[in-house]
């Protein structure tokens, strides 16, 4: 039987936790381990509760070291290498563009495609004591799953490229300050920090919740004008919808509302 390296539980209705069990190998990604993973996000997208999905690593020590370098260092040949690179990158859009808000619970090494997979999720959490890097340099590589994208639409070109090129790593309050990071907390309330906000997130109305993502991430791709007609849009479907008819009449009536999806 093939080894387990993902794990999937349901944490409560809506929210999924996902974690790599990979844990002698640092949680390192090899093609199982991206298999497993995306047929863990193929069962949280089939369930229409599903509103956030939380990622991390088994152990203390890291969330994610890296593509496994043994796997990369036997790619046989350029596609080879071309694929390994590719079939990341399709998975970790994937997670960016499902209608899942994803959550990073970072307790520990986030390094090379580790830090892509973060990078790739809507949100980053991460324990004091992690570590976040793009160390490929070091091997005489360069980030393959989406981190030189990534990184520097997010805490700019200049930063992006000292890590890139230098591969020192940084600590999770540095990671916060550059913005790479959205919250640093003790490792052991790691997971109670990143559950209070995906239930936060969960019992927003569901139709909103996902154009919300839907829209913050595809400013990062659209040009401004698009942009501003698509939020328009998803606007007026939202004021419209059930809930949104809701939300507001919860408002004027002085009352909770209740969404229910449509
Ligand atoms: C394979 C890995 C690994 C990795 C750690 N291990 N990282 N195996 N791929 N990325 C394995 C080690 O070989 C070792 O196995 C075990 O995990 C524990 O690691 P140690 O090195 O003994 O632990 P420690 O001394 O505490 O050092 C921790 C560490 C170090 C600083 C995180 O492991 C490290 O530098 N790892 C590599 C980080 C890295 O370069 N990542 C980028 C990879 S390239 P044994 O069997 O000896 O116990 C990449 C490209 C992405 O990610 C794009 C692809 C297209």
């Amino acid at each position: 039987m093939a080894d387990q390296y993902v794990q999937l539980q349901w944490v409560e209705p809506g929210i999924a936790l996902l974690t790599i069990t990979r844990e002698k190998s640092l949680n390192a990604l090899n093609s199982e381990v991206l298999d497993q993973l995306e047929a863990s996000l193929n069962v949280v997208e089939d369930s229409p509760e599903a509103r956030v999905v939380i990622v991390t690593g088994q152990g203390q020590k890291a969330f994610v070291a890296g593509a496994d370098i043994a796997a990369i260092n036997q790619a046989p040949d350029l596609e080879h290498a071309h694929h390994f690179a590719e079939r990341g990158q399709k998975l970790f859009h994937r997670f960016q563009t499902s209608r899942v808000l994803s959550i990073a619970a970072i307790n520990g090494y986030a390094l090379g495609g580790g830090m892509e997979l973060a990078l790739a999720l809507d949100m980053r959490i991460a324990a004091e004591s992690a570590r976040l890097g793009q160390p490929e340099i070091n091997l005489g590589i360069i980030p393959g799953f989406g981190g030189t994208q990534r990184l520097a639409r997010l805490v700019g070109s200049g930063r992006a490229l000292w890590m890139i090129a230098s591969g020192e790593p940084v600590l999770a309050g540095d990671a916060l300050t550059m913005g790479l990071v959205d919250g640093v907390v003790p490792l052991d309330s790691l997971m109670e920090e990143c559950l209070r906000r995906a239930r936060i997130l969960a019992k927003q109305a569901p139709l909103a919740l996902v154009e919300s993502k839907r829209m913050v991430v595809g400013s990062r791709d659209w040009e401004v004008r698009t942009g501003l007609d698509a939020e328009a849009e998803a606007f007026a479907r939202m004021v419209v919808s059930k809930d949104g008819r809701e939300g507001t009449r919860a408002f004027l009536e002085k009352r909770a509302p209740e969404f229910r999806g449509d």
